[in-house]
């Protein structure tokens, strides 16, 4: 047993002849996984500015108010029970919307929608008014009409009809 040091010098073997690149078990090169990875995201950067706009398009407020107005009808099963001076709240189409049954005996419906910023809207039963609790909006309970606060517009009213067992309320 020696305890000389090996100084043997070795020669470094710089090779500049291009290497294999060994695939993997699939046969895949890793060249090819990178560009597979490359026209991966290149296809998913044009489906998103592509999809992106039509998205938008779909999600619009004019999309919107267009399948709003494509619902004409409501039939509200059992709603003619509905004590006077109370209200309940139903979906209209993609919309909230109100039904009041008045102390006189008379009906109307309203869309729930602040004409403001779109904040849904209640039925105060002790002032008989429809209230926007987001920034004080007041609306006639029978007319919609805006009488108090920010809202620029009118509530939209239905027309609503009162049959046994049912309220149908329709789009006027
Ligand atoms: S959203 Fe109703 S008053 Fe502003």
């Amino acid at each position: 047993m020696s305890d000389a040091v090996n100084t043997e010098t070795i020669p470094l073997n710089v090779n500049t002849e291009p290497v294999e690149v060994e695939n993997d078990e699939h046969g895949v090169s890793r060249r090819e996984l990178v560009m597979k990875g490359v026209i991966g995201g290149v296809c998913l950067a044009y489906t998103a500015a592509v999809g992106y706009p039509v998205y938008r398009y779909l999600n619009s407020p004019v999309e919107k108010a267009a399948s709003v107005a494509a619902v004409k009808e409501v039939t509200l099963d059992g709603a003619d029970t509905l004590p006077i001076g109370t209200a309940m709240v139903f979906k209209f189409g993609t919309h909230p919307a109100l039904l009041i049954h008045h102390d006189d005996g008379s009906w109307v419906a309203l869309d729930a929608v602040c004409t403001h910023l779109g904040c849904t809207v209640q039925y105060d039963k002790g002032q008989k008014k429809i209230t926007c609790a987001c920034h004080g909006g007041v609306f006639d309970a029978k007319t919609g009409k805006n009488i108090a606060g920010p809202p620029p517009k009118p509530l939209p009213v239905y027309a609503v009809k009162v049959e046994k067992g049912k309220v149908q309320v329709t789009r006027a």
